[in-house]
């Protein structure tokens, strides 16, 4: 199986980021414990992230000619990129919709996702678990 696995905003200092809310793991570290999970799962992942909001949308197009399933984390454009949202509709393999943190518990503005409805699972407060819980939904293991 071959997953994208796409992080967006401000995912890239991670490890600067609030660690209860986020874990305190930096963004290569949380990508190696991807890669691994994906290795003994038998999947081909690839990992990406970006602070650009075209480029997300970019490596959505390539993903749906490439991905048997897609893992997005968007950051805070989950909560009003109707460009990424429409992007994401344009999946036909399963989507994992996947937050470090557990949105629905933050402040109001967090609590909705414009991917939410297209999300075929969404995991959200287990930090970087929660992509170890997507990996596992998409290679059918849970
Ligand atoms: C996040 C939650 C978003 O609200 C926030 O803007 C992020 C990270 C998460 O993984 O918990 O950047 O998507």
């Amino acid at each position: 199986m071959r997953v994208a696995v796409l992080n967006g905003v401000n995912l890239d200092v991670l490890d600067r980021r609030d660690p209860e809310l986020y874990g305190g793991v930096g963004l290569s570290e949380l990508e190696g414990r991807i890669y691994g999970w994906s290795k003994e799962l038998g999947c081909t992942t690839r990992c990406r992230q970006t602070n650009h909001e075209g480029q997300y949308v970019d490596w959505c197009h390539d993903a749906l000619d490439w991905a048997d399933g897609v893992v997005l984390n968007p950051g805070a454009w989950s909560h009003y990129s109707y460009a990424i949202r429409d992007a994401v509709e344009l999946f036909t393999v399963p989507v994992v919709e996947v937050h470090l943190s557990k949105i629905e518990e933050r402040e109001e503005w967090r609590r909705e996702s414009v991917i939410g409805e297209l999300a075929t699972r969404r995991i959200t407060g287990k930090g970087p678990e929660g992509y170890r819980e997507a990996l596992e939904f998409l290679a059918g293991r849970r």
